[in-house]
Protein backbone atom coordinates (compact mmCIF):
# COMPACT_ATOMS: atom_id res chain seq x y z
CA UNK A 1 0.00 0.00 0.00
CA UNK A 2 0.92 3.61 -0.65
CA UNK A 3 2.71 5.24 2.32
CA UNK A 4 1.32 8.31 2.68
CA UNK A 5 3.33 11.31 3.90
CA UNK A 6 3.11 14.92 4.73
CA UNK A 7 4.75 17.29 3.33
CA UNK A 8 5.99 16.08 0.22
CA UNK A 9 8.39 18.54 1.01
CA UNK A 10 11.27 15.89 1.34
CA UNK A 11 10.27 13.94 -1.99
CA UNK A 12 12.95 13.61 -4.71
CA UNK A 13 10.83 15.34 -7.66
CA UNK A 14 8.06 17.85 -6.82
CA UNK A 15 5.33 18.19 -9.91
CA UNK A 16 4.17 22.13 -9.51
CA UNK A 17 0.29 22.61 -10.81
CA UNK A 18 -1.92 25.59 -10.37
CA UNK A 19 -3.30 26.22 -7.50
CA UNK A 20 -7.36 27.30 -6.84
CA UNK A 21 -5.96 31.27 -7.64
CA UNK A 22 -4.16 30.07 -10.36
CA UNK A 23 -0.46 30.66 -8.47
CA UNK A 24 2.27 28.35 -8.73
CA UNK A 25 1.72 25.44 -5.90
CA UNK A 26 3.99 22.40 -4.51
CA UNK A 27 1.22 19.48 -4.33
CA UNK A 28 0.86 17.89 -1.11
CA UNK A 29 -0.61 13.99 0.00
CA UNK A 30 -3.01 14.02 2.56
CA UNK A 31 -5.55 11.23 3.58
CA UNK A 32 -8.52 13.15 2.83
CA UNK A 33 -11.52 11.07 0.85
CA UNK A 34 -13.11 11.52 -1.21
CA UNK A 35 -9.82 12.64 -3.36
CA UNK A 36 -9.93 16.75 -3.78
CA UNK A 37 -9.08 18.29 -6.92
CA UNK A 38 -5.85 19.81 -5.69
CA UNK A 39 -4.37 20.33 -2.30
CA UNK A 40 -1.19 22.30 -2.28
CA UNK A 41 1.59 23.22 0.27
CA UNK A 42 0.64 26.92 1.83
CA UNK A 43 2.75 28.27 4.31
CA UNK A 44 3.55 26.85 8.11
CA UNK A 45 1.61 24.87 10.24
CA UNK A 46 -1.61 26.16 11.88
CA UNK A 47 -1.78 26.01 15.65
CA UNK A 48 -6.42 25.59 16.29
CA UNK A 49 -5.46 25.64 20.24
CA UNK A 50 -4.08 29.15 19.30
CA UNK A 51 -6.37 30.03 16.79
CA UNK A 52 -9.67 28.02 17.42
CA UNK A 53 -11.85 30.15 15.04
CA UNK A 54 -12.80 29.95 11.72
CA UNK A 55 -13.35 32.17 9.04
CA UNK A 56 -15.51 31.72 7.03
CA UNK A 57 -17.17 33.26 3.55
CA UNK A 58 -19.42 32.78 0.39
CA UNK A 59 -17.86 33.74 -3.30
CA UNK A 60 -20.48 33.92 -5.70
CA UNK A 61 -17.91 32.94 -8.31
CA UNK A 62 -17.34 29.79 -6.98
CA UNK A 63 -19.58 26.78 -8.15
CA UNK A 64 -22.47 26.07 -5.28
CA UNK A 65 -20.68 22.95 -3.60
CA UNK A 66 -17.33 24.33 -4.11
CA UNK A 67 -14.93 25.08 -1.39
CA UNK A 68 -11.34 26.30 -1.36
CA UNK A 69 -9.94 25.31 2.84
CA UNK A 70 -6.91 26.82 3.62
CA UNK A 71 -5.15 26.28 7.01
CA UNK A 72 -1.94 27.84 5.39
CA UNK A 73 -2.13 31.15 7.17
CA UNK A 74 -1.81 30.50 10.74
CA UNK A 75 -5.66 29.65 10.89
CA UNK A 76 -8.53 28.32 9.26
CA UNK A 77 -10.40 29.92 6.28
CA UNK A 78 -12.99 28.54 4.19
CA UNK A 79 -13.97 30.31 0.75
CA UNK A 80 -16.86 28.63 -0.72
CA UNK A 81 -19.83 28.68 -3.32
CA UNK A 82 -22.46 28.38 -0.61
CA UNK A 83 -23.32 27.54 3.17
CA UNK A 84 -23.62 23.95 1.70
CA UNK A 85 -19.84 24.17 0.07
CA UNK A 86 -18.37 25.56 3.53
CA UNK A 87 -20.05 22.64 5.34
CA UNK A 88 -18.24 20.18 2.89
CA UNK A 89 -15.18 22.08 3.68
CA UNK A 90 -15.98 21.30 7.16
CA UNK A 91 -15.81 17.56 6.84
CA UNK A 92 -12.48 17.86 5.36
CA UNK A 93 -11.26 19.40 8.35
CA UNK A 94 -12.50 16.42 10.46
CA UNK A 95 -10.60 14.44 8.75
CA UNK A 96 -7.44 16.20 9.12
CA UNK A 97 -7.99 16.80 12.60
CA UNK A 98 -8.46 13.24 13.39
CA UNK A 99 -5.12 13.02 11.39
CA UNK A 100 -3.34 16.20 12.60
CA UNK A 101 -4.83 16.71 15.86
CA UNK A 102 -4.46 20.13 16.83
CA UNK A 103 -1.71 21.21 15.06
CA UNK A 104 -2.45 21.27 11.10
CA UNK A 105 -0.74 21.15 8.46
CA UNK A 106 -0.57 24.56 6.14
CA UNK A 107 -2.10 23.60 3.35
CA UNK A 108 -5.09 24.86 0.64
CA UNK A 109 -7.44 22.31 -0.20
CA UNK A 110 -10.29 22.74 -3.37
CA UNK A 111 -13.01 20.69 -4.09
CA UNK A 112 -16.17 20.75 -5.88
CA UNK A 113 -18.25 17.60 -6.67
CA UNK A 114 -18.82 16.40 -9.69
CA UNK A 115 -22.51 15.12 -9.60
CA UNK A 116 -24.66 17.85 -8.27
CA UNK A 117 -27.37 14.29 -6.89
CA UNK A 118 -24.74 11.91 -4.75
CA UNK A 119 -27.42 9.89 -2.61
CA UNK A 120 -28.18 7.18 -0.14
CA UNK A 121 -31.21 5.00 0.25
CA UNK A 122 -32.74 3.45 3.38
CA UNK A 123 -34.83 0.81 3.67
CA UNK A 124 -37.13 1.71 6.96
CA UNK A 125 -39.90 -0.48 5.80
CA UNK A 126 -38.26 -4.27 6.11
CA UNK A 127 -37.27 -3.11 8.97
CA UNK A 128 -37.95 0.24 10.82
CA UNK A 129 -35.21 2.72 11.92
CA UNK A 130 -36.30 4.75 14.92
CA UNK A 131 -35.59 8.88 14.02
CA UNK A 132 -32.36 9.03 16.05
CA UNK A 133 -31.35 5.76 14.14
CA UNK A 134 -32.05 8.16 10.97
CA UNK A 135 -30.92 10.61 11.86
CA UNK A 136 -27.67 8.97 12.52
CA UNK A 137 -27.29 7.88 9.16
CA UNK A 138 -27.41 10.93 7.97
CA UNK A 139 -25.00 11.78 10.01
CA UNK A 140 -22.60 9.40 8.56
CA UNK A 141 -23.90 10.76 5.04
CA UNK A 142 -23.21 14.28 5.72
CA UNK A 143 -19.65 12.70 6.92
CA UNK A 144 -19.30 11.60 3.43
CA UNK A 145 -20.54 14.45 1.90
CA UNK A 146 -23.45 13.17 0.56
CA UNK A 147 -26.77 15.48 0.26
CA UNK A 148 -29.47 13.13 -0.94
CA UNK A 149 -31.61 10.68 1.43
CA UNK A 150 -33.88 8.67 -0.13
CA UNK A 151 -36.17 7.73 2.20
CA UNK A 152 -37.96 4.46 1.84
CA UNK A 153 -41.14 5.10 3.73
CA UNK A 154 -44.07 1.98 2.14
CA UNK A 155 -43.57 -1.42 1.32
CA UNK A 156 -45.25 -4.85 1.60
CA UNK A 157 -44.41 -5.50 5.01
CA UNK A 158 -45.23 -1.78 6.11
CA UNK A 159 -46.39 1.30 5.79
CA UNK A 160 -44.01 3.81 7.48
CA UNK A 161 -45.69 7.46 7.17
CA UNK A 162 -48.54 8.76 8.90
CA UNK A 163 -51.41 10.03 6.48
CA UNK A 164 -54.13 11.97 8.35
CA UNK A 165 -56.61 11.25 5.54
CA UNK A 166 -55.86 7.51 5.53
CA UNK A 167 -55.37 6.68 9.13
CA UNK A 168 -55.44 3.09 8.92
CA UNK A 169 -52.44 2.89 6.74
CA UNK A 170 -50.55 3.39 9.70
CA UNK A 171 -53.09 1.02 12.40
CA UNK A 172 -53.55 -1.56 10.00
CA UNK A 173 -50.79 -0.80 7.30
CA UNK A 174 -47.58 -0.33 9.53
CA UNK A 175 -47.87 -3.80 11.52
CA UNK A 176 -47.16 -7.45 9.98
CA UNK A 177 -48.21 -10.08 12.51
CA UNK A 178 -44.66 -11.90 12.51
CA UNK A 179 -41.28 -11.86 10.25
CA UNK A 180 -39.27 -14.91 8.24
CA UNK A 181 -36.29 -16.00 10.36
CA UNK A 182 -33.56 -16.63 7.52
CA UNK A 183 -33.39 -16.62 4.20
CA UNK A 184 -35.81 -15.83 1.58
CA UNK A 185 -37.22 -19.70 1.32
CA UNK A 186 -37.28 -20.51 4.89
CA UNK A 187 -40.12 -21.72 6.18
CA UNK A 188 -40.05 -20.16 9.76
CA UNK A 189 -41.46 -17.34 11.49
CA UNK A 190 -40.95 -15.50 14.35
CA UNK A 191 -44.36 -15.53 15.94
CA UNK A 192 -44.17 -11.65 17.08
CA UNK A 193 -45.73 -8.81 16.04
CA UNK A 194 -43.35 -6.05 14.07
CA UNK A 195 -44.17 -2.72 13.41
CA UNK A 196 -43.63 1.06 13.62
CA UNK A 197 -44.20 4.55 11.84
CA UNK A 198 -43.37 8.26 11.36
CA UNK A 199 -45.80 10.86 12.47
CA UNK A 200 -45.91 13.76 10.55
CA UNK A 201 -43.42 15.78 13.08
CA UNK A 202 -41.06 12.10 12.93
CA UNK A 203 -40.77 13.60 9.30
CA UNK A 204 -40.50 17.06 9.54
CA UNK A 205 -37.97 16.68 12.12
CA UNK A 206 -35.76 14.57 10.02
CA UNK A 207 -36.09 16.66 6.86
CA UNK A 208 -34.82 19.77 9.10
CA UNK A 209 -32.09 17.83 10.70
CA UNK A 210 -31.20 16.66 6.70
CA UNK A 211 -31.52 20.17 5.65
CA UNK A 212 -28.91 21.46 8.86
CA UNK A 213 -26.70 19.39 6.80
CA UNK A 214 -27.52 20.29 3.43
CA UNK A 215 -29.46 16.77 2.72
CA UNK A 216 -32.15 17.18 1.02
CA UNK A 217 -34.65 14.22 1.83
CA UNK A 218 -36.51 12.69 -0.88
CA UNK A 219 -39.63 10.04 -0.10
CA UNK A 220 -40.44 7.29 -1.55
CA UNK A 221 -43.85 6.02 -1.79
CA UNK A 222 -44.19 2.73 -4.11
CA UNK A 223 -46.99 2.37 -6.78
CA UNK A 224 -48.58 0.55 -8.47
CA UNK A 225 -46.30 -2.87 -6.51
CA UNK A 226 -45.17 -3.09 -3.08
CA UNK A 227 -48.34 -2.21 -1.90
CA UNK A 228 -49.82 -4.95 -0.02
CA UNK A 229 -49.77 -3.10 3.32
CA UNK A 230 -51.90 -0.10 1.83
CA UNK A 231 -53.70 -2.62 0.16
CA UNK A 232 -54.76 -4.67 4.04
CA UNK A 233 -55.72 -0.69 5.18
CA UNK A 234 -57.58 -0.49 2.21
CA UNK A 235 -58.52 -3.42 0.39
CA UNK A 236 -61.15 -1.64 -2.31
CA UNK A 237 -57.92 -0.50 -3.60
CA UNK A 238 -56.90 -3.68 -5.32
CA UNK A 239 -58.10 -5.78 -8.26
CA UNK A 240 -59.11 -8.67 -5.71
CA UNK A 241 -61.90 -6.33 -3.87
CA UNK A 242 -62.69 -5.08 -0.69
CA UNK A 243 -63.73 -8.54 0.96
CA UNK A 244 -60.38 -9.76 -0.31
CA UNK A 245 -58.18 -10.29 3.41
CA UNK A 246 -55.10 -8.75 1.98
CA UNK A 247 -52.15 -8.68 4.95
CA UNK A 248 -49.28 -6.59 5.56
CA UNK A 249 -46.15 -9.81 4.42
CA UNK A 250 -44.44 -11.19 6.85
CA UNK A 251 -42.00 -12.31 4.38
CA UNK A 252 -39.70 -11.09 1.05
CA UNK A 253 -40.20 -11.11 -2.30
CA UNK A 254 -42.32 -9.68 -5.18
CA UNK A 255 -46.30 -9.75 -4.00
CA UNK A 256 -49.26 -10.04 -7.19
CA UNK A 257 -51.08 -7.50 -5.14
CA UNK A 258 -51.03 -4.26 -6.57
CA UNK A 259 -52.81 -1.23 -6.65
CA UNK A 260 -55.59 -1.96 -9.28
CA UNK A 261 -54.96 0.75 -12.42
CA UNK A 262 -58.38 0.54 -13.02
CA UNK A 263 -60.16 1.86 -10.28
CA UNK A 264 -60.47 5.91 -10.11
CA UNK A 265 -59.93 5.51 -6.22
CA UNK A 266 -56.71 4.39 -7.04
CA UNK A 267 -55.29 7.75 -8.46
CA UNK A 268 -57.14 9.65 -5.46
CA UNK A 269 -56.09 7.90 -3.02
CA UNK A 270 -52.45 8.21 -4.21
CA UNK A 271 -53.22 12.19 -4.64
CA UNK A 272 -54.47 12.13 -1.15
CA UNK A 273 -51.03 10.40 0.47
CA UNK A 274 -48.93 12.81 -2.12
CA UNK A 275 -50.87 15.83 -1.16
CA UNK A 276 -49.49 15.33 2.72
CA UNK A 277 -45.87 14.06 1.44
CA UNK A 278 -45.68 17.19 -0.35
CA UNK A 279 -46.06 19.39 2.71
CA UNK A 280 -44.03 17.41 4.94
CA UNK A 281 -41.38 17.21 1.86
CA UNK A 282 -40.04 20.08 0.14
CA UNK A 283 -37.81 18.28 -1.87
CA UNK A 284 -37.71 18.77 -5.79
CA UNK A 285 -38.39 15.57 -6.29
CA UNK A 286 -40.44 12.71 -4.78
CA UNK A 287 -39.82 8.93 -5.39
CA UNK A 288 -42.91 7.06 -7.12
CA UNK A 289 -41.47 3.77 -7.02
CA UNK A 290 -42.59 1.92 -10.19
CA UNK A 291 -40.16 -1.35 -9.69
CA UNK A 292 -41.31 -4.80 -9.29
CA UNK A 293 -45.36 -4.87 -10.32
CA UNK A 294 -46.03 -7.97 -11.56
CA UNK A 295 -49.10 -7.61 -13.99
CA UNK A 296 -51.20 -10.77 -13.19
CA UNK A 297 -53.95 -9.26 -11.71
CA UNK A 298 -54.30 -6.33 -14.32
CA UNK A 299 -54.65 -9.12 -16.84
CA UNK A 300 -57.72 -10.71 -14.53
CA UNK A 301 -59.30 -7.54 -13.19
CA UNK A 302 -62.60 -6.06 -14.90
CA UNK A 303 -61.67 -2.56 -13.85
CA UNK A 304 -58.34 -3.06 -15.56
CA UNK A 305 -58.80 -4.74 -18.84
CA UNK A 306 -62.20 -2.08 -19.32
CA UNK A 307 -59.25 0.70 -18.60
CA UNK A 308 -57.09 -0.85 -20.97
CA UNK A 309 -60.26 -1.17 -23.61
CA UNK A 310 -60.81 2.76 -22.72
CA UNK A 311 -57.33 3.91 -23.49
CA UNK A 312 -56.95 1.75 -26.32
CA UNK A 313 -54.09 -0.20 -25.06
CA UNK A 314 -52.52 -3.55 -25.97
CA UNK A 315 -49.86 -4.94 -22.80
CA UNK A 316 -49.97 -4.11 -19.22
CA UNK A 317 -47.49 -2.51 -19.33
CA UNK A 318 -49.21 0.89 -20.85
CA UNK A 319 -51.39 0.84 -17.36
CA UNK A 320 -47.97 1.04 -15.21
CA UNK A 321 -46.97 4.04 -17.32
CA UNK A 322 -50.83 5.49 -17.35
CA UNK A 323 -50.67 5.45 -13.22
CA UNK A 324 -47.26 6.80 -13.33
CA UNK A 325 -47.69 9.66 -16.24
CA UNK A 326 -51.16 10.59 -14.33
CA UNK A 327 -49.21 10.60 -11.02
CA UNK A 328 -46.13 12.48 -12.24
CA UNK A 329 -48.63 15.54 -13.84
CA UNK A 330 -50.32 15.46 -10.47
CA UNK A 331 -46.85 16.14 -9.06
CA UNK A 332 -45.99 18.45 -11.52
CA UNK A 333 -49.05 21.12 -10.74
CA UNK A 334 -47.41 21.10 -7.15
CA UNK A 335 -44.10 22.01 -9.10
CA UNK A 336 -42.64 18.52 -8.17
CA UNK A 337 -40.82 15.82 -10.65
CA UNK A 338 -40.62 12.32 -10.13
CA UNK A 339 -37.74 9.87 -9.80
CA UNK A 340 -38.85 6.29 -10.43
CA UNK A 341 -36.76 2.65 -10.55
CA UNK A 342 -35.60 1.85 -13.85
CA UNK A 343 -39.10 -0.25 -14.31
CA UNK A 344 -40.86 2.99 -15.01
CA UNK A 345 -39.22 2.87 -18.87
CA UNK A 346 -41.88 0.04 -19.89
CA UNK A 347 -44.78 0.99 -21.45
CA UNK A 348 -43.60 4.37 -22.21
CA UNK A 349 -42.13 6.86 -19.73
CA UNK A 350 -42.42 10.87 -19.98
CA UNK A 351 -39.60 13.05 -20.87
CA UNK A 352 -39.16 14.67 -17.37
CA UNK A 353 -39.33 11.29 -15.19
CA UNK A 354 -36.09 10.79 -14.01
CA UNK A 355 -34.83 7.27 -14.14
CA UNK A 356 -32.91 5.10 -10.98
CA UNK A 357 -31.30 2.50 -12.86
CA UNK A 358 -30.86 -0.47 -10.51
CA UNK A 359 -31.12 -3.28 -12.36
CA UNK A 360 -27.46 -3.13 -13.15
CA UNK A 361 -26.48 -0.24 -15.31
CA UNK A 362 -28.65 -1.26 -18.76
CA UNK A 363 -32.30 0.69 -17.54
CA UNK A 364 -29.83 4.19 -16.79
CA UNK A 365 -27.62 3.92 -20.33
CA UNK A 366 -31.29 3.46 -21.96
CA UNK A 367 -32.92 6.26 -20.18
CA UNK A 368 -29.71 8.42 -20.96
CA UNK A 369 -29.97 7.83 -24.81
CA UNK A 370 -33.30 8.40 -24.63
CA UNK A 371 -33.01 11.98 -23.03
CA UNK A 372 -34.17 11.24 -19.37
CA UNK A 373 -32.07 11.87 -16.77
CA UNK A 374 -30.79 8.97 -14.77
CA UNK A 375 -29.75 8.59 -11.29
CA UNK A 376 -27.24 5.22 -11.74
CA UNK A 377 -28.02 2.70 -8.76
CA UNK A 378 -26.96 -0.50 -10.00
CA UNK A 379 -27.53 -3.29 -7.71
CA UNK A 380 -23.97 -4.74 -8.79
CA UNK A 381 -22.12 -1.53 -7.26
CA UNK A 382 -24.12 -0.13 -4.83
CA UNK A 383 -26.70 -2.59 -3.44
CA UNK A 384 -25.37 -2.61 0.82
CA UNK A 385 -27.32 -5.21 1.30
CA UNK A 386 -24.86 -7.61 -0.26
CA UNK A 387 -21.97 -9.35 1.26
CA UNK A 388 -18.69 -7.51 1.57
CA UNK A 389 -16.22 -10.73 1.01
CA UNK A 390 -16.44 -13.90 -1.49
CA UNK A 391 -16.51 -16.03 1.58
CA UNK A 392 -19.26 -14.38 3.72
CA UNK A 393 -19.25 -17.65 6.07
CA UNK A 394 -15.34 -18.07 6.55
CA UNK A 395 -14.94 -14.12 6.91
CA UNK A 396 -18.27 -14.11 9.67
CA UNK A 397 -20.11 -11.50 8.10
CA UNK A 398 -23.36 -11.07 9.32
CA UNK A 399 -26.49 -11.76 7.23
CA UNK A 400 -26.54 -10.04 3.58
CA UNK A 401 -29.11 -10.57 0.97
CA UNK A 402 -26.45 -12.77 -1.21
CA UNK A 403 -23.92 -11.74 -4.01
CA UNK A 404 -20.34 -10.35 -3.41
CA UNK A 405 -19.75 -6.69 -3.09
CA UNK A 406 -16.44 -5.83 -2.12
CA UNK A 407 -14.80 -1.95 -1.64
CA UNK A 408 -13.11 -2.20 -4.11
CA UNK A 409 -16.01 -3.03 -6.68
CA UNK A 410 -17.87 -0.18 -5.05
CA UNK A 411 -15.39 2.06 -6.43
CA UNK A 412 -14.24 0.47 -9.67
CA UNK A 413 -18.35 1.85 -10.97
CA UNK A 414 -17.86 4.01 -14.38
CA UNK A 415 -21.27 6.01 -14.48
CA UNK A 416 -20.31 7.12 -18.17
CA UNK A 417 -19.30 3.62 -19.26
CA UNK A 418 -21.24 3.63 -22.70
CA UNK A 419 -22.23 7.35 -22.97
CA UNK A 420 -21.55 9.85 -25.28
CA UNK A 421 -21.03 13.59 -23.81
CA UNK A 422 -24.58 14.63 -24.80
CA UNK A 423 -25.92 11.63 -22.95
CA UNK A 424 -23.06 12.16 -19.74
CA UNK A 425 -25.13 14.99 -19.44
CA UNK A 426 -28.15 13.50 -18.29
CA UNK A 427 -26.11 11.48 -15.24
CA UNK A 428 -27.36 13.84 -12.52
CA UNK A 429 -25.31 11.52 -9.92
CA UNK A 430 -25.03 7.90 -8.32
CA UNK A 431 -27.07 6.38 -5.23
CA UNK A 432 -26.34 3.70 -2.92
CA UNK A 433 -29.63 1.65 -1.51
CA UNK A 434 -29.52 0.00 2.08
CA UNK A 435 -32.06 -2.63 1.61
CA UNK A 436 -32.73 -3.94 5.22
CA UNK A 437 -34.90 -7.49 4.59
CA UNK A 438 -31.37 -9.00 6.58
CA UNK A 439 -30.62 -5.92 8.34
CA UNK A 440 -32.93 -5.27 11.72
CA UNK A 441 -30.66 -3.59 13.79
CA UNK A 442 -28.77 -0.46 13.11
CA UNK A 443 -25.25 -1.46 14.03
CA UNK A 444 -25.79 -3.94 11.43
CA UNK A 445 -26.98 -1.01 9.26
CA UNK A 446 -23.84 0.37 9.83
CA UNK A 447 -21.63 -2.64 8.88
CA UNK A 448 -23.03 -3.05 5.80
CA UNK A 449 -22.90 1.13 4.49
CA UNK A 450 -19.20 1.63 6.09
CA UNK A 451 -16.76 1.70 4.65
CA UNK A 452 -18.90 1.20 1.48
CA UNK A 453 -20.16 4.75 1.85
CA UNK A 454 -16.82 5.87 1.48
CA UNK A 455 -15.91 4.64 -2.29
CA UNK A 456 -19.71 6.30 -3.45
CA UNK A 457 -18.70 9.33 -2.07
CA UNK A 458 -15.15 9.28 -4.21
CA UNK A 459 -16.98 8.17 -7.28
CA UNK A 460 -19.88 11.29 -6.51
CA UNK A 461 -17.37 13.55 -6.19
CA UNK A 462 -14.45 12.82 -7.99
CA UNK A 463 -15.24 10.05 -10.60
CA UNK A 464 -12.90 10.89 -13.39
CA UNK A 465 -10.02 12.09 -10.80
CA UNK A 466 -9.85 9.11 -9.29
CA UNK A 467 -6.24 7.72 -8.53
CA UNK A 468 -6.30 3.60 -7.74
CA UNK A 469 -7.79 1.84 -5.17
CA UNK A 470 -4.85 1.25 -3.39
CA UNK A 471 -4.52 5.17 -2.95
CA UNK A 472 -7.93 5.74 -1.90
CA UNK A 473 -7.74 2.47 0.45
CA UNK A 474 -4.16 4.51 2.27
CA UNK A 475 -6.40 7.60 2.18
CA UNK A 476 -9.67 5.79 3.66
CA UNK A 477 -7.51 4.18 6.36
CA UNK A 478 -5.69 7.71 7.51
CA UNK A 479 -8.52 10.51 7.15
CA UNK A 480 -12.13 8.74 7.52
CA UNK A 481 -11.43 5.34 9.88
CA UNK A 482 -10.04 7.75 12.69
CA UNK A 483 -13.11 9.21 12.89
CA UNK A 484 -14.95 5.93 12.24
CA UNK A 485 -13.42 4.93 15.24
CA UNK A 486 -14.01 8.60 17.12
CA UNK A 487 -17.98 7.70 16.37
CA UNK A 488 -18.05 4.38 17.39
CA UNK A 489 -19.28 3.11 14.51
CA UNK A 490 -19.57 -0.18 13.55
CA UNK A 491 -18.18 -0.18 10.13
CA UNK A 492 -16.87 -3.29 8.65
CA UNK A 493 -13.06 -3.89 8.43
CA UNK A 494 -12.66 -6.59 5.56
CA UNK A 495 -11.14 -4.28 3.22
CA UNK A 496 -8.40 -2.86 6.34
CA UNK A 497 -7.48 -6.08 6.64
CA UNK A 498 -7.05 -6.82 2.37
CA UNK A 499 -10.02 -9.45 2.52
CA UNK A 500 -12.07 -8.95 -0.22
C1 LIG B 1 -35.37 -2.60 -6.12
O1 LIG B 1 -34.32 -3.07 -5.67
N1 LIG B 1 -36.46 -3.36 -6.16
C2 LIG B 1 -35.48 -1.26 -6.60
ZN1 LIG C 1 -57.57 -3.85 -11.29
Amino acid sequence: MKKRLFPLLAAVALTVLASCDGKEAVPVDLSIVPIPVSMVAAGKPCNLKAHPDIKTRIDAKMAPEAYELNTGKGRVEIKAGSEAGIFWARQTLAQLEAQYGDVLPGVRICDEPVFSYRGAHLDCCRHFFTVDEVKAFIDMMALHKLNVFHWHLTEDQGWRAEIKQYPRLTEVGSVRKETLVGHYGSNVYDGTPYGGYYTQDDMRDVVAYAAERFITVIPEIEMPGHASAALASYPELGCRGKDYPYQVQTTWGVFPEVFCAGNPETVTFLEGVLDEICEIFPSEYIHIGGDEAPREEWEKCPKCQALMKEKGFTREAELQSYLITTVEKYLADKGRKIIGWDEILDGGVSQSATVMSWRGAKGGIEAAKMGNDVIMTPNSYFYFDYYQTGDPAGNDEPMGIGGNLPLSKCYAFDPYDQLNDEEKAHIRGIQANMWTEYVATFDHVQHMVLPRMAALSEVAWSCDNRTSYDDFLARLTGGLKPIYDKCGYHYADYAFKGIE
